[in-house]
């Protein structure tokens, strides 16, 4: 029963991460003695990063096996995007906002810089 608590309580933990930090997580290594870092279907060398444009990630992995997974591009942070366009992922994972009803065109708001 205590089991089941603790890992109800790692469940929470992650999803309340996910939601507050959604730009980097960390991961001890897997083994005690790794050879790579390995993130789904990516291996990364120790002390090696590597950029996943599928994903929007970056891997990190440290000569330890520990791993940093971050995001990058759209998923590095928070895009509010003004009224009448929508962020989607655009070249390498680059924020492009597009008009909210049509994806092909783009959205050229009136923005005060
Ligand atoms: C990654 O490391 C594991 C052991 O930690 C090893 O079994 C695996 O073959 C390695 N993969 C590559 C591609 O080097």
């Amino acid at each position: 029963m205590g089991m089941t608590k603790c890992v109800l309580s790692l469940v929470i933990l992650s999803c309340y991460v996910h939601v507050i930090i959604s730009f980097c997580m960390f991961e001890l290594p897997k083994d005690h003695n790794p050879k790579n870092c390995t993130y789904k279907d990516s291996v990364v060398a120790l002390g090696d990063s590597l950029e996943d444009f599928e994903r929007c990630i970056k891997i990190g992995c440290s000569a330890n096996g520990a791993m940093h997974i971050c995001g990058i591009g759209i998923n590095a942070g928070v895009f509010q995007p003004p009224p009448g366009c929508r962020v989607i992922k655009g070249d390498k994972c680059a924020p492009k906002l597009v008009d909210a009803n049509d994806n092909s065109i783009e959205c050229h708001p009136k923005v005060d810089e």
